[in-house]
């Protein structure tokens, strides 16, 4: 298994180009390639269409609100993407479960952060050490060990998958699922904060809690999801423009 690490390193993904393309359009690609490929897994079941969306929209604010660099913002944003790629691997029996999943479901569910490494790790500018291969592998990994594939803690844990935890928990809980209603945001951030420091990175709780005010808007518009999406009404938001963008 991977030894993870703390290092985010960007570079690699510009140090591929298509002759003398600019360096931004094959980044561009990449995260429409990400995004459509989010989309297609998010399709698999209707409670989770635009979940990788979101997830990428949050990831990228709080990345941001860390003063990280912008290529590791954008990296971070396009791993939200990615994050559940390795769902296509679980059967739709055990996605679409109903009721609460069995003990041989849960294991088959518990095994897509590592199908969703094995699906991204041979792509060069994704596989560094914790790039967003690393990111995909260690999202459901928790501060104090409980998470899984490897039960890491803390910093073992690579900073983008920390950042993408709150992320998707707090996507999860505000979104619908066949078994249950969307929890109030305000009820969501109070779990989020309840679990800073166990389950989640306070610094990134921290940096969640920043990007709150200023991504209101924003999360109060998901539920009446209309043409302009992601950082479209995000104020001072980053350069994404998913589904929009033009190379
Ligand atoms: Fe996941
Ligand atoms: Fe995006």
């Amino acid at each position: 298994m991977k030894n993870a690490r703390y290092i985010v390193r960007p570079v690699e993904i510009h140090e591929h180009r298509f002759g003398n393309e600019p360096l931004c359009r094959l980044t561009v690609t990449i995260h429409q390639l990400a995004e459509a490929l989010g989309r297609a897994i998010d399709l698999k079941d209707r409670y989770t269409q635009n979940h990788s969306e979101d997830v990428a929209v949050i990831a990228h604010l709080i990345a941001k609100a860390m003063s990280l660099e912008s290529n590791t913002c954008d990296m971070i944003h396009i791993a939200g993407h990615l994050h559940d790629i390795g769902k296509i691997g679980v059967s739709d029996q055990t996605l679409k479960n109903e009721g609460r999943l069995s003990d041989d479901q849960w294991l088959e569910m518990r095994k897509h952060p590592m199908l969703g490494y094995e699906i991204l790790k041979d792509v060069n500018g994704l596989s560094q050490n914790g790039g967003i291969a690393d990111m995909v592998l260690f999202h459901h990994e928790r501060c104090d060990g409980s998470g899984y594939p490897e039960g890491l803690t803390k910093d073992a844990i690579p900073l983008g998958a920390r950042i993408l935890a709150v992320a998707d928990s707090f996507s999860a809980m505000i979104d619908d699922r066949r078994y249950r209603k969307g929890r109030p945001r305000e009820e969501a951030i109070t779990e989020i904060v309840r679990c800073s420091g166990n389950l989640y990175d306070p610094q990134v709780v921290t940096a969640f809690l920043n990007i709150e005010t200023e991504s209101k808007d924003w999360l109060a518009s998901l539920r009446f999801r209309s043409g302009e999406r992601h950082m479209a009404g995000v104020s001072g938001g980053g350069k994404w423009n998913c589904g929009r963008e033009k190379q």
